[in-house]
C-alpha cells in the first residue's frame, strides 16, 4: 500500500516556498480566476460542473497531458507534480485551486493541503459524504485508479464518516487510457466496464463512486452496465457545492458584470487535447496554450 506520509516533509516545504517573493498568494479579489487541474480531459467533468453551479467564475484548466496517466505514478511522482501545478497556478493569481483529478485528491491533497494560503479542495471529502448520503444499505463501491485505491483515502474516509459502511474499492487502470483515446462509447470500454463492475454488483453495492474523473465521460456505460439498483456518485458535483460555500465564506465570488474567462493549458499536443475535449464536451474546446509546467 502507497504511505503518502512517508514523503519527507522538509523536501516538500522547501518545493512549496519555491512560488518566492511576489507571489500573489494571499491577494486574490473576487474576480481572480479558479485554478483547476488534471493528468487529460478528466477535469473537464468538474470545469463542467463549476460552469454549471458558477457560471460568473473565470477558470484557468491545467491538462498535463505530457504526464498521462498519473495512476500508476509513485505517490512521490503525484506529489512532485502537485507542487509544480499548484505552484504554477498560484503564479496565475487563482483565488482557489480544485484538484480535479482523483489520484492527486488521494495521494498528494494530504501532503499540500497545510503547505499553501490558497484554499485546495480534493475530491474525496466531498465524494465520501455525497456516497454515504445516496446509500442506503451501507454497500459502497469505489472505481479508481490504481493509485488512489492503494492510498484507501476513499475506504477510509467513508468508514470514518459511517463505521458500518462496507466499501468495495476496484482499480481500474485501463479507463483513463479507453477515455483519452476517445473510445467512450466502444465495444472494447463496454466489456472492460463489465469485468471491472462484477465485483461491485455481486457485492449488493447501491451506491458507486466514480473515483476518476475521466469516469463521469464513460457515466451512460457504467449506468448501464450497473442498472437502475446502483446510484452513481460524481464527486465534482459535492465538490464545486462545497466550493461555492468557501468562496461565499471568503466573500471571493465573482459578480456577473463581465463573461466568465476561460483558459485551457496544456503540456503535451494542443489539438489533442481540443479535439478530444471538444467532443466529450459536445461544444468547443478552442484557444488552448501548450505551457512548460
Ligand atoms: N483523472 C485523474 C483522476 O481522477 C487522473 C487519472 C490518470 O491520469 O490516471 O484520477
Amino acid at each position: 500500500m502507497a504511505d503518502v506520509h512517508n514523503i519527507d516533509r522538509v523536501t516538500t516545504q522547501r518545493i512549496a516556498t519555491k512560488i518566492g517573493p511576489g507571489s500573489k498568494e494571499g491577494k486574490q479579489s473576487p474576480s481572480s480566476p479558479i485554478g483547476i487541474f488534471d493528468s487529460g480531459v478528466g477535469g473537464l467533468t468538474v470545469f463542467r460542473e463549476l460552469q454549471r453551479q458558477l457560471p460568473n467564475e473565470d477558470i484557468i484548466y491545467i491538462a498535463d497531458t505530457a504526464r498521462v496517466p498519473y495512476g500508476g505514478r509513485s505517490p512521490q511522482e503525484i506529489i512532485k507534480i502537485n507542487h509544480q501545478i499548484i505552484n504554477y497556478l498560484i503564479k496565475q493569481g487563482v483565488k482557489l485551486i480544485i484538484m480535479a483529478c482523483g489520484t492527486s485528491s488521494a495521494i498528494a491533497y494530504p501532503v499540500v493541503k497545510d503547505e499553501y494560503k490558497t484554499g485546495i479542495i480534493s475530491l474525496i471529502g466531498p465524494g465520501s459524504r455525497a456516497a454515504i448520503q445516496a446509500s442506503r444499505n451501507g454497500y459502497v463501491g469505489v472505481i479508481a485508479t490504481v493509485g488512489t485505491i492503494e492510498s484507501e483515502a476513499y475506504q477510509k474516509r467513508i468508514v470514518e464518516l459511517h463505521s458500518d459502511a462496507e466499501v468495495t474499492a476496484v482499480a481500474t487502470p485501463l479507463l483513463v487510457p479507453l477515455v483519452e483515446g476517445g473510445f467512450i462509447d466502444a465495444d472494447e470500454t463496454r466489456r472492460v466496464l463489465k469485468e471491472y463492475l462484477a465485483p461491485i454488483i455481486e457485492k449488493g453495492c447501491d451506491t458507486l463512486i466514480l473515483g476518476c474523473t475521466h469516469y463521469p465521460h464513460l457515466a451512460k456505460l457504467i449506468k448501464a452496465v450497473v442498472g437502475p439498483g446502483i446510484t452513481l456518485v460524481d464527486p465534482a458535483i459535492r465538490a464545486v457545492e462545497e466550493t461555492k460555500k468557501l468562496l461565499t465564506k471568503r466573500s471571493l465570488l465573482k459578480d456577473n458584470s463581465k463573461p466568465a474567462k476561460y483558459t485551457f493549458l496544456v503540456t503535451g499536443s494542443v489539438v489533442q487535447f481540443q479535439d478530444l475535449g471538444s467532443k466529450l464536451m459536445g461544444k468547443p474546446i478552442i484557444g488552448a496554450k501548450q505551457v512548460r509546467l
